[in-house]
């Protein structure tokens, strides 16, 4: 089984951003947690993270040729993006959106989630752990947990 994590807008700067809000882990430390959860549970990852709506848009699309799932924390274009959304309702795939920051717990436009509502689920508020249990939200949903 093979799963694409895709990091959205800012995500690159985990570390040095808002570290009172993310926490002071990298995204290569976060990366290097998410690999080893995979090898644990003999899954396979793909990581990318992109600044930009189109390049998230198009690794979507290509992941309908390899991938089984994906987990997917789309930052700021969580509350923006129609087109990301689209995306997510146009490829057969289970999308898990994550978030490390409880967005329900912030500023009230991060309340909303234009792609929630097209994803299997929503998983915010566990730091980096977010992304282990969208990893294994996938896998009972697959039938592989
Ligand atoms: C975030 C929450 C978003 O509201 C924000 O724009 C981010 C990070 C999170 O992981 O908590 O960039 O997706």
């Amino acid at each position: 089984m093979e799963f694409l994590i895709l990091h959205g807008p800012n995500l690159n700067l985990l570390g040095q951003r808002e570290p009172e809000v993310y926490g002071s882990l990298t995204l290569d430390d976060i990366n290097d947690r998410i690999k080893e959860h995979a090898l644990a549970r003999s899954v396979t990852v793909r990581i990318q993270q992109s600044n930009h709506e189109g390049v998230l848009i198009d690794t979507l699309h290509i992941a309908r040729n390899w991938a089984g799932g994906v987990v997917m924390n789309p930052g700021a274009y969580t509350h923006t993006s129609i087109a990301l959304r689209d995306a997510i309702a146009s490829i057969d795939l289970p999308v898990v959106e994550v978030h490390l920051s409880n967005i329900h717990a912030r500023e009230s436009f991060r309340h909303r989630s234009m792609l929630a509502a097209v994803c299997l689920g929503q998983i915010c508020g566990f730091g980096w752990r977010s992304y282990i249990l969208g990893m294994d939200a996938l896998l009972g949903h697959l039938g592989l947990l």
